[in-house]
């Protein structure tokens, strides 16, 4: 996608030069203060620590450094968190519309996944949709909130009802089911929006994150694990969490970047900014003619496809260079994905295109 003409709104890439706090925070991380520097490294209290910190402050949850894990990204999180408690033949949840690669990381582990589907219009969350996929063979499910694609943030109710339908599933199964939830967007929030995730409703919950949102810039890799302040087994846990992250290829974020932590916390891309972008282009497509649903968090947005076949729809809006992620590949036939990474130059660029593919799919 070099090509300047193109306008590409296809994934959560950067479409502008980096954050230069954070290119500081890497050079300064960077340069060695002694002979260690870029010894083997593991979980460093100076990414741990902050670490704890933030998520007690942000959650009111006491969050401790020990049950922090650096990860590369929520990618690595997945994979750990996922190869420390799942057997091969567990059965593990996930949502539809899915984020890409949970099925397939579920199916690595010789594990099945099993799919429940969000209840439309809104995608809502429904327990007892996931009651009704539960068996004695589930050991964990994959919450995603704020959620990529369709931008929701799923209400404390709806959690609160999730986790009731664990604990009786877990109690009556005789084995844990624990929530892993996957909070990349967490700090992507819009119109004043606050966050509260899963593990304020559910003990058996291990939080994974992503600075990769934030900072947007996803080629840098860092996130964690944290184990909720109220799980059971800690020990258990936290010693197979540590030898996943080992045996699975050593899943453990550069030395460098895990010093430069505390810098990262404070960062973040302008979210007003995207906020103001996701606005302009809502309004500009709605007066198209486009049904565009607005996110309440994440990068992206979901339009209504003008016409069924989304697939066919996004290839015409590639004859007039526009690149967008077509609904099929999210398991959301009949829309489209717009990624809001793109800059305001793009935007601007795009909107004949939107207006000329929107007149030929209509005929
Ligand atoms: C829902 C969700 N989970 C996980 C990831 C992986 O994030 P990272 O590559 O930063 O680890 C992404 C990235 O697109 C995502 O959208």
């Amino acid at each position: 996608m070099g090509d300047p003409a193109i306008c590409d709104f296809v994934f959560g890439n950067p479409h502008e030069m980096p954050l230069p706090g954070l290119v500081e925070a890497i050079q300064r991380h960077a340069v060695p203060e002694n002979k260690d520097w870029f010894a083997y490294s593991f979980n460093e209290p100076k990414a741990t620590h902050p670490i704890a910190e933030s998520l007690a402050s942000r959650t009111g949850l006491a969050f401790v450094p020990e049950d922090i894990f650096p990860t590369p990204g929520t990618f690595g999180a997945l994979a750990v968190s996922m190869r420390a408690i799942v057997d091969p033949g567990d059965e593990v949840i996930f949502l539809s519309p899915p984020w890409f690669f949970y099925e397939s990381m579920i199916s690595i582990l010789g594990a099945r996944p099993v799919r429940v589907t969000l209840r439309s219009p809104q995608f809502d969350l429904v327990a007892e949709d996931v009651r009704a996929a539960i068996t004695p063979k589930t050991r964990a499910i994959i919450v995603n909130s704020p959620h990529n694609p369709t931008g929701r943030i799923y209400p404390k109710k709806q959690l609160d009802e999730l986790a009731a339908v664990l604990k009786a599933a877990s109690h009556a199964n005789g084995r844990k089911i624990f929530l892993l939830s996957d909070e990349s967007y967490n700090r992507i929030l819009f119109d004043g929006r606050s966050f509260v995730g899963p593990a304020a409703s559910y003990p058996d919950t291990l939080t994974l994150y992503t600075y990769g949102k934030q900072l947007l810039a996803p080629g840098e890799r860092i996130g964690y694990i944290a184990l909720s302040p109220s799980i059971g087994d800690r020990d258990d846990l936290r010693e197979a969490l540590f030898f996943s992250q080992v045996v699975g290829g050593w899943q453990i974020p550069s030395v460098t970047l895990q010093r430069a932590v505390s810098d990262l916390e404070a960062l973040s891309i302008d979210i007003g900014a995207l906020q103001q972008r996701r606005d302009r282009m809502a309004e500009a497509l709605t007066a198209i003619g486009y049904e565009v649903t607005l996110p309440e968090a994440t990068f992206y947005m979901m339009v209504r496809s003008p016409i069924p076949d989304d697939r066919a729809f996004t290839d015409t809006l590639t004859e007039h260079d526009v690149f967008v992620g077509p609904g099929e590949i999210f398991e959301m036939p009949g829309y489209f994905r717009i990624s809001l990474t793109a800059n305001d130059d793009m935007i601007t660029r795009s909107l004949p295109g939107f207006e000329a593919a929107f007149k030929q799919a209509r005929g």
